[in-house]
């Protein structure tokens, strides 16, 4: 036995000072221990809730099993009878070996591990632990007065210490602090993997239900070697979706080539997308690979796909149709297995029907068509693409911009974006550089934008006279200038869903809300309003 070692369970602090329940190893400790929890409960019943007890009934814990690692038996079974008074589930291990062994099968949510034992000692157990990949929460116990020690764990990763011979409210508060903490990280890891589930695609942002019809087909499309027409006014995301459809499909990692259709004459298109032969027209000094080889294997995307001339058309519909083609002025016939996405913000089958575009490509184009809906329709999504543009902004200049200002919100909802996330990445940008202060205002928006001035708020002032429709509106738009515009974290905040925030942010922001539309739609239900047009 080392001699340092005191496995005791002290009692409240005051009572140590009377030096009277000091406890020493010869002493039967499991009796005493439940003499002092005794003693504690008693105090307890005086001083009426002590911290530990308001920590522990504060929240139900999702796992209350502790593994009690410590050579000194005497030591364990003191903590064991007192931890299974307290409600926890108990598991023992005599070293650092065995309570490796003990994780897998036990997974407590908290290791209370002594430092110092024979065979592996409480940090190279926690180092061991940790990289086997177990996330169990660590609570070391060193003797009084070795503080390098304790740092030292708190190094390697522990989340607290405690110091021998242990106090029973110490140990108490110690482990219902670490259970809740660890509760919250789980709790925030739970929300996070909900909105990335909502999300779908890690650069796409917007949960409104028209984006997520559209989440919807590209999730489905995207693993299949299907043709893809993206519709769309400009700046709707358009490549945003194209690029998404190679990363989710098993062509990522192979070439995503662009090529802009509109950008080019038609001789240097076909070439570009074809490629060409050495000496084939003026100016081909040497043989080029055209982009359809370029994406061999890979995703080819096509945009502004409704400017190619009618003759390119053809062409481009035969290597679709046989997925081969020649090199501009090449006889040997090239084959590739590209997959195609194309986008256009035209109409295109009005295209067909005026005669300017071919209509067997158009149906080959059209196998899985994807209509990008402006923003102006799901105004929803504005909060949260505001708050990624605020953070991305705010990294690229180095500026400390963490949101909106009250009113804010308010003014952005209000314009019609006609350049749809292009125009509104835009004015975000261009007001993170202009922000003097750490929040965005109003009068960091383009005069277009301002409109009148929010008249000031505060909560006391709501109240008098005001609707509950009033009320709730601001209640909605001040919570999501608290929570960075994530429509999923107000949500969770005001205890009401998604649909039902996104459906009123739609009603803020047409100018005039339709009193009936409130009333019909007080529960969280889906009616066919709020679930928006789909767009498929
Ligand atoms: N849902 C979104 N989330 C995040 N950023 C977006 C989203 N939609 C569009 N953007 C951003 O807006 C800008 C315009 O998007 P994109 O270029 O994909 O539009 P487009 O539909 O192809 O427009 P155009 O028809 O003019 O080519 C880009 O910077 C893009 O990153
Ligand atoms: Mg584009």
């Amino acid at each position: 036995m080392k001699p340092s070692k005191v496995p005791a369970l002290q009692g409240p602090s005051s009572r140590r000072a009377t030096g009277q329940k000091r406890l020493l190893q010869t002493v039967r400790l499991p009796e005493l221990v439940r003499e002092n929890t005794q003693s504690l409960r008693r105090e307890r019943a005086f001083q009426g809730i002590t911290a530990a007890r308001c920590l522990l009934s504060s929240r139900p814990m999702e796992s209350k099993r502790i593994l009690i690692v410590d050579d000194e038996q005497n030591a364990r079974e003191a903590l064991r009878t007192m931890l299974l008074e307290e409600g926890y589930e108990v598991s023992e291990a005599s070293d650092g070996q065995e309570a490796l062994e003990a994780l897998p099968e036990f997974a407590p949510a908290v290791v209370l591990a002594d430092v110092r034992m024979p065979k592996m000692d409480g940090i190279t157990l926690l180092r061991k632990a940790r990289e086997a990949g177990y996330d169990s929460a660590f609570v070391m116990m060193t003797a009084f007065g070795s503080i390098e020690t304790a740092v030292e764990a708190m190094r390697a990763g522990a989340e607290n210490f405690l110091v021998k011979p242990l106090d029973i409210n110490a140990v108490l508060v110690v482990l219902s602090k670490v259970l809740e903490k660890t509760r919250l990280v789980r709790e925030t890891e739970t929300l996070r993997a909900r909105v990335q589930e909502r999300y779908r695609f890690p650069n796409i942002i917007g949960d409104s239900p028209e984006l997520q019809s559209v989440f919807d087909v590209v999730k489905r499309a995207a693993p299949t070697r299907a043709t893809v027409l993206l519709l769309g006014e400009s700046g709707t995301g358009k490549e945003l979706v194209a690029q998404a459809i190679h990363e989710e499909s098993p062509r990522k990692g192979k070439p995503f080539i662009k090529v802009n259709c509109a950008a080019l004459s038609e001789s240097l298109l076909e070439s570009e997308l074809f490629g060409h032969e050495k000496g084939s027209f003026t100016g081909a000094v040497g043989r080029r690979e055209g982009r359809f080889e370029l994406a061999d294997q890979g995703t080819l995307f096509l945009d502004e796909i409704g400017e190619i001339s009618p003759s390119l058309q053809i062409k481009l519909l035969r290597a679709l149709q046989q997925r081969e083609f020649e090199r501009v002025g090449g006889t040997q016939t090239l084959k590739v297995d590209v997959r195609v996405v194309t986008a256009t913000n035209r109409d295109l089958a009005g295209e067909v029907k005026a005669g300017r575009f071919r209509e067997d490509l158009y149906y080959r184009l059209n196998v899985v068509a994807v209509t990008l809906p402006p923003l102006r329709q799901r105004k929803g999504d504005i909060p949260a693409l505001v708050n990624h543009f605020i953070e991305k902004y705010a990294t690229n200049y180095g500026k400390v911009v963490r949101g909106l200002a009250p009113g804010t919100l308010n003014a952005l909802l209000r314009h019609d974006w006609p350049g749809n996330v292009r125009e509104l990445e835009n004015v975000v940008e261009r007001a993170v550089v202009l922000a003097p202060g750490s929040q965005l205002t109003a009068d960091d928006l383009p005069a277009t934008l301002r409109g009148p001035r929010p008249v000031a708020r505060s909560a006391e002032s709501l109240i008098p006279g005001a609707t509950l429709y009033d009320i709730e509106r601001e209640s909605i738009l001040r919570t999501l200038e608290m929570v960075d515009g994530s429509t999923a974290r107000a949500a969770e905040v005001l205890g009401i869903s998604v649909r039902k925030i996104q459906y009123r942010l739609k009603e803020y922001a047409s100018s005039a809300p339709s009193s009936e539309a409130n009333e019909s739609n007080e529960d969280d239900t889906e009616t066919d309003e709020e679930a928006g047009g789909r767009t498929h």
